[in-house]
């Protein structure tokens, strides 16, 4: 997988690790990277099928998997990505579908997660009739081989203030959604839609983490962090006002103060 370095910092301490949500690529994240206090080396890798990575299917081949889309796999495919950069411990942090990785990391390598991130996601699974969205998108995009069934998600990931007040914002996600490919979203959207609910991962979880959530988040609200943050146990809950799903580019200070704040505390 492409692992991209968005900062070299002190090389004694635990990277962060940044995971993007759906779907784009690493690049969400450079607006926190650019305002982040501090010295952390930052990482940020292409889930499979995004940016610049191999397919889910490619790199269930390189690590010997089984061959359906599954978040388990994104996160052993990124546990093993850091392993050949000499990374044993990180700060990982994900946004929404980043989140659900973040989680599925904790829980597949605990010893690699020294700080847990979770921002504008939530660890419960998906309804039936989210499922059934997902499995429709990633049908839609294969069979017209464009990505088009997904920019509805442009606007959809800003809060409703946004959404009017930031048409900047919603073409910039519009061009990293058009950057994807059609196999890359059906894959994503599969892998979401057989994730287990990991909120007893969270449970069992003892290091420090850091719960963010704009409070116009549509597609993981308020409650969801609250829920996350009820069942870690050394938590904090950050909640980010004006913003919706993409707190990482609506409002990118809290959201970078909020994750200087676990990387200090991960130590
Ligand atoms: C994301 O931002 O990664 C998506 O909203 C995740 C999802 O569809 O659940």
């Amino acid at each position: 997988m492409q692992v991209h370095t968005l900062r070299k910092g002190a090389p004694d301490r635990p990277p962060l690790v940044l995971l993007h949500g759906f779907p784009l690529d690493h690049r969400m994240w450079l607006d926190v990277t650019d305002l982040l206090p501090g010295d952390p080396t930052v990482l940020a890798p292409d889930l499979p099928g995004f940016g610049g990575s191999p397919t889910g299917d490619d790199v269930a081949t390189t690590l010997g998997s089984g061959g359906d889309p599954s978040l388990d796999l994104a996160a052993d495919a990124v546990a093993a990505s850091l392993r050949n950069l000499g990374v044993e411990r990180a700060v990982v942090a994900g946004l929404s579908m980043g989140g659900y990785v973040a989680m599925a990391l904790a829980e597949r390598h605990p010893r690699l997660v020294a700080g847990l991130g979770l921002v504008d996601t939530k660890s419960t699974a998906d309804d039936d009739a989210a499922r059934d969205r997902r499995l429709v998108m990633a049908e839609t995009v294969l069979a017209e081989m464009r990505v088009d069934a997904a920019l509805g998600m442009r606007t959809a990931l800003l809060g409703t203030t946004n959404r009017i007040a930031r048409p900047d914002l919603v073409d910039r996600i519009e061009g990293w959604i058009r950057d994807q490919g059609p196999a890359a979203i059906a894959w994503a959207q599969r892998a979401m839609a057989a994730r287990p609910d990991r909120t007893e991962v969270l449970r069992s979880y003892g290091g420090p983490s850091v719960v963010v959530v704009g409070d116009e988040d549509e597609l993981a609200p308020v409650a969801a962090a609250e829920h996350m943050a009820g069942a870690l146990s050394d938590a904090e809950l950050v909640v980010v006002p004006g913003a919706g799903h993409m707190t990482s580019n609506e409002s990118p200070e809290p959201v970078a103060a909020a994750l200087a704040g676990l990387v200090r505390r991960a130590g």
